[in-house]
């Protein structure tokens, strides 16, 4: 058994170049999804699976990301004159949900070095990892789960999803062998966004890790890779290959709802897809939703209907 892990690291300061410019001076982890902005999703994700200290990597646009967990007294003081209890709670809940601290990545040289910039607040414990603009519906658990396995085995532990072989060269792929639990494969290799041919499986890493503080040892070792960055992928790659240095790597894999909320398609999807659920909004959008896709039934053609 491995030690209790309560630490979690969001990485937010990527530049989020496929959203500009409404990422010019918001970071896209600040794009609402409904109502809520994408990190307020992911942060009650890693509460929900027990880790309350959470680290934002962050960048130039820092500000926006502090301010959504902060108190705003002139707002509260308003709607507790007008007896908007339940605007009121709303808007005070992301401020109590966490204890959430902050550093700055300075220049985004990569996931893998934001990654590296967690060294200090989370010492030498095995610790999350949520990519802010990678959402897991909350009906579909999978934190726990991976945190679990973490304990249990003392390794790495990644999250894998079944892509469309079309779709691998987005993510980093993974080549793995089975083991005794269905859900859970043994990571002998990864590569960052490998060409179709190139690419060990359609299993693909999604936004969710529990590392070991080893990580950090080889990450401040890792070369830029892909994109000239310093990819996670890489690093776990080291560790995959060289199960000495830290247990080797596991992958969960995850079959439940996700929404990538950092590509302008799947953003939309995202939101439809959640509203539809909602008790508020989702009996009027269906409806909506149905009649609008009925008048389009004679326009699906033509190029990019994929991602
Ligand atoms: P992405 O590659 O999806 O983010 O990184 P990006 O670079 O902002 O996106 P585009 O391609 O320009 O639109 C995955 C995650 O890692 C974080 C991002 O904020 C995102 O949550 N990240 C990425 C960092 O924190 N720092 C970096 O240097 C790179």
């Amino acid at each position: 058994m491995g030690p209790h892990i309560t630490k979690a690291v969001i990485p937010a300061a990527g530049l989020g170049t496929r959203f500009l410019p409404a990422t010019k001076a918001i970071p896209k982890e600040m794009l609402p999804v409904v109502d809520k902005p994408a990190i307020q999703y992911v942060v009650e994700e890693a509460v929900n699976a027990g880790l309350e200290d959470i680290l934002m990597i962050v960048g130039r646009n820092k500000n926006a990301l502090a301010n959504h967990f902060d108190r705003v007294t002139e707002l509260e003081r308003n709607l507790e004159v007008k007896e908007d209890t339940a605007r009121l709670e709303r808007v005070n809940y992301p401020t109590d949900l966490a204890d959430i601290h902050f550093v700055r990545q300075g220049d985004p040289k990569g996931l893998g070095h934001a990654v590296l910039r967690a060294r200090r607040h989370i010492g030498d414990q095995p610790f999350a990892v949520l990519l802010g603009d990678d959402l897991i519906d909350a009906r579909d658990p999978l934190l726990a789960t991976m945190i679990a396995e973490q304990e249990r085995r003392n390794a790495t532990v990644i999250a894998l999803m079944e892509v469309d072989p079309d779709q691998i060269h987005l993510y980093g792929a993974a080549a793995v062998e089975r083991t005794d639990n269905p859900d859970v494969v043994k990571v002998v290799g990864l590569v960052e966004k490998p060409d179709r041919a190139d690419a060990p499986s359609n299993l693909a890493i999604i936004g969710r890790y529990v590392l070991r503080p080893e990580v950090f040892e080889i990450l401040e070792k890792t070369e830029p890779g892909k994109g000239n960055e310093i990819q996670l992928t890489d690093a776990l790659q080291t560790l995959a290959a060289d199960d000495s240095i830290a247990g080797g790597v596991y992958g969960v894999i995850f079959r439940g709802r996700r929404y990538d909320t950092g590509d302008r398609l799947d953003y939309i999807k995202a939101i439809i897809q959640l509203a539809v659920d909602r008790d508020d909004l989702g009996p009027d959008l269906r409806r909506w939703v149905k009649q609008f896709a009925s008048g389009l039934s004679d326009h699906i053609e033509g190029p990019g209907t994929g991602h």
